[in-house]
């Protein structure tokens, strides 16, 4: 039974990955794999994921009720909508932008059925270009940023997989050290969090911070840190996402994200 969901998974990635638009660069350093994984991963995961799943939906509400103006909402990592309340966004706002660097069959199908909602591929970070070619200094994001029209930006679920793939294209095709791409890692988090910081209009950010290795019988065995050391600069709710139930990736652990989620930054209380 296993073994036959398990094939069934192959087989949809498989396809997943011959269907979905993907740029050069984005396909070398793993984005569009590792989009087709999630997917999968989410058809094997589906309850032990909805309180993350609805928690983040909840987060992202609460910020539109506390967002002025009705005109453009940008959300940065928008990728397979899982964690997003679309129509509510799409109904309240003139203009929705699903920001990603893949856009899943899904939710380019929601596109194309709604009149207001746009895909736009974007590389986030804006540096990834300069990593492919080995070049690791990290520079300031800043589109959008002059769009008077742009009344709510969401960090959806991205910020601990901006280094995720470039630091491992780094580590296995660039000879970078560990240290060398860990301190990549965290720049590009921290550039990430700089940019939130400079929007005018609310920004709402949804992030895991930690992530928990559990043992067999649900004991911690590790704790580490999921944006590579860097710190979350604004205080929070927070929640946990059993990511990896026992037996998702082996049966000897089961992995447990801490999540944070902040419907509006700047009334928060900032961190320092
Ligand atoms: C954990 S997924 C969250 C996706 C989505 N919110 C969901 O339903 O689960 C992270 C997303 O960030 C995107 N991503 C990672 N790095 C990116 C970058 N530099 N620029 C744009 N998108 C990026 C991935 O393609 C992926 O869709």
């Amino acid at each position: 039974m296993v073994t036959t969901v398990r094939i069934n998974d192959m087989l949809m990635e498989a396809l997943l990955y011959l269907i979905t638009p993907c740029s050069r660069n984005a396909r070398r350093l793993g984005f569009l794999q590792e989009s087709v994984a999630i997917i999968a991963r989410h058809r094997r995961c589906r309850n032990a994921w909805t309180p993350h799943l609805v928690r983040s939906k909840q987060t992202i509400l609460e910020a539109m009720r506390r967002t002025v103006g009705q005109h453009r909402a940008v959300i940065l990592g928008a990728g397979l909508d899982y964690d997003l309340p679309l129509t509510e966004l799409a109904d309240h706002f003139d203009e929705v932008l699903l920001v990603d660097l893949v856009h899943s069959p899904r939710i380019r199908l929601a596109a194309w059925r709604a009149r207001n909602i746009r895909l736009v591929t974007h590389d986030v970070t804006e540096c990834l270009a300069q990593l492919v070619k080995g070049q690791d200094n990290i520079t300031q994001p800043s589109r959008f940023l002059d769009d008077p029209l742009v009344d709510l930006v969401v960090s959806l679920n991205i910020a601990s997989q901006l280094p995720m793939l470039p630091a491992r294209f780094l580590e296995n095709r660039k000879g970078k050290t560990e240290a060398e791409t860990e301190a990549v890692g965290r720049a590009l988090v921290e550039a990430h969090f700089n940019y939130l910081a400079r929007f005018r209009a609310n920004v709402c950010l949804i992030t895991d911070v930690e992530r928990e290795i559990l043992g067999p019988e649900g004991c911690l065995i590790k704790r580490i840190s999921a944006l590579c050391e860097a710190e979350v600069p604004w205080a929070g709710p927070t929640w946990l996402w059993d990511i990896a139930p026992l037996g998702e990736e082996d049966w000897s652990y089961a992995l447990r994200n801490r999540v944070i989620g902040i419907p509006c930054l700047s009334g928060s209380e900032r961190v320092e």
